[in-house]
C-alpha cells in the first residue's frame, strides 16, 4: 500500500484570513529567539537520545540507581525539548528535531557498547559541564529580543543545572565545590 502524497499545499492555509494577524515578535527579535530555541531543540533531543543509550549500556556497581537517574532525564529532557519546539512554533519559527539535524549538529558523540557507572558519569558531566554555558549564552542572546523565550530557557537551565549537580554528586570524589 503506498502512502498519498502530503498536502503541503493546503488552500485553506493560503486564503484564511489567520495569515494576516501578526505573529508575536518583529522578525529581527524572531529570528535571535527562534534561533537559540532550534539550537536548545537540538542539544536537547542530543542529551534525551544519550542518556537512553546510557540508561540501556550501562555496567557495573551503582547500576540500578543510575539506570534510573538517567530515565528521569530522559523525561525531562524531551518535556523540554517539545517546550521549545513548541514556543518556536508559537514565534512563527518552524523547528527541526529531525534526526538528520541533531545528528548534523549534535555537539560531541557518544560512545558505543557497553559502559560502566563511572564512565557514564564522566561523559555525562562533560556533556553537561558543555551545554549548560550554552543555554546561558542563549539566555543572554534573547533577553532583550523576547523576554518569554529567556524564561523557559532560564527554567530549562535550572533543570539542567539540577540534574548537572546530581550526576556529579553521584561521583564518590565529588566534594561539592
Ligand atoms: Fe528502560
Amino acid at each position: 500500500m503506498s502512502l498519498s502524497p502530503l498536502p503541503i499545499d493546503l488552500p485553506y492555509a493560503k486564503d484564511s484570513a489567520m495569515n494576516d494577524l501578526p505573529l508575536p515578535l518583529p522578525p529581527a527579535d524572531r529570528k535571535t529567539a527562534g534561533q537559540a530555541l532550534q539550537d536548545s531543540l537540538v542539544d536537547l533531543l542530543d542529551l534525551s537520545s544519550n542518556a537512553k543509550q546510557a540508561h540501556w549500556n550501562l555496567r557495573g556497581p551503582g547500576f540500578r540507581s543510575l539506570h534510573l537517574h538517567l530515565d528521569e532525564i530522559v523525561e525531562t529532557t524531551r518535556a523540554f525539548a517539545d517546550d521549545v519546539a513548541e514556543r518556536a512554533s508559537a514565534l512563527g519559527v518552524s523547528p527541526d528535531g529531525r534526526p538528520v539535524t541533531v545528528a548534523a549538529r549534535g555537539p560531541r558523540p557518544f560512545p558505543p557498547g557497553p559502559i560502566t557507572v563511572a564512565e557514564a558519569l564522566e561523559v555525562f558531566a562533560t556533556l553537561y559541564g558543555a551545554l549548560i554555558p550554552r543555554m546561558r549564552g542563549r539566555i543572554s542572546d534573547t533577553g532583550t529580543a523576547d523576554p518569554v523565550t529567556q524564561d523557559l530557557l532560564i527554567s530549562v537551565t535550572a533543570a539542567l543545572e539540577k540534574q548537572y549537580w546530581m550526576l556529579r554528586a553521584e561521583d564518590p570524589a565529588y566534594d561539592g565545590a
